[in-house]
């Protein structure tokens, strides 16, 4: 694979940061993940200007323009010849002396890289997805997608370990979001029920555009917190991320929900996010 790294385009084993790297030391950097379909980025412009979002809370800059950034994507797609998959591009403060304090002239470091994978044709989206309830135990600021991810990741490694395919992370009661996604259900009478957007979850771009899509079809949505007992209750569920678009969950904490096969209101929002995002 060639990735990107601060200007330039280089085989992954040959890629070098800094070990004074603040990402690298302190997490102090953010990421986007937009997904590729036939050749193309998805929705990319949503996450460009979640990216500026992420980086104003954290008064970091960019390493470069926003329309250079699109021209490394656009390139290290083409080099790696990706059709289908994502492109993962981090901007991190930069390299200075391991200080708690900001450093006044680091420079930021930008890395991108391409995963080749299918998205559309996956067994998952005909079996649907499991997942366990678990605590959310992440900082406060879920709306800055940064690379601070052990916790989603000790979430997912519980329920791997449970048989489950992911984790639904669950605070003072309520279902926030999933690990790397944020999570839906869909009660007995219809409704479209998903958590409003706040701190305490990561503004989707594929939650916003599956409400509008939902909206057109004239279905029922309801930005609300739910438990996990109301979600053991629903009539089908599902989680969206640029990584899955919109996934079918058919079991929660060994509940089944419906027959256990994905439900017609999920399977057909998967459907049509994936006719707009062709
Ligand atoms: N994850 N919630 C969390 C905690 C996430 O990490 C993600 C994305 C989402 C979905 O956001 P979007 O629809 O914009 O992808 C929700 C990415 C895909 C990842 O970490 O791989």
């Amino acid at each position: 694979r060639i990735v990107y790294v601060n200007g330039e385009y280089v085989p992954e084993e040959e890629a070098k940061i800094s070990v004074f790297d603040r990402g690298f030391l302190m997490g102090d950097g953010v990421y986007e993940v937009s997904s590729i379909l036939d050749g193309k980025l998805v929705d990319n412009d949503a996450h460009l200007a979640r990216l500026e979002r992420s980086l104003n809370e954290l008064n970091m800059g960019w390493p470069c323009t926003k329309e250079e950034l699109v021209d490394i994507q656009r390139e290290v797609i083409r080099r790696n010849d990706v059709e289908e998959g994502a492109v993962y591009w981090q901007i991190t403060r930069g390299a200075a002396d391991r200080d708690f304090v900001f450093p006044k002239d680091a420079k930021p470091s930008l890395v991108m890289f391409t995963q080749a994978r299918k998205i559309v044709d996956v067994p998952a989206a005909k079996t649907g997805m499991s997942v366990i309830t678990v605590q959310d135990i992440r900082w406060h600021r879920r709306d800055i997608k940064t690379v601070q991810l052990l916790a989603p990741s000790l979430a997912k490694m519980e329920a791997k370990a449970a048989g489950a395919d992911d984790a639904w992370l669950v605070e003072d009661g309520y279902v926030t979001e999933g690990s790397s996604n944020n999570a839906f259900i869909i009660t007995q009478d219809g409704t479209i029920v998903t958590r409003k957007l706040s701190n305490d979850i990561l503004h989707g771009i594929t939650r916003r555009a599956v409400l509008k899509i939902a909206e057109q079809e004239g279905l029922k949505v309801e930005e609300r917190s739910f438990t996990p007992d109301e979600a053991y209750d629903a009539a089908e569920a599902f989680i969206t991320s640029a990584s899955a678009f919109v996934m079918p969950v058919v079991k929660i904490d060994n509940r089944i929900l419906g027959n256990g096969v994905p439900g017609p209101i999920a399977s057909k929002l998967r459907e049509l996010y994936i006719e707009m995002a062709k």
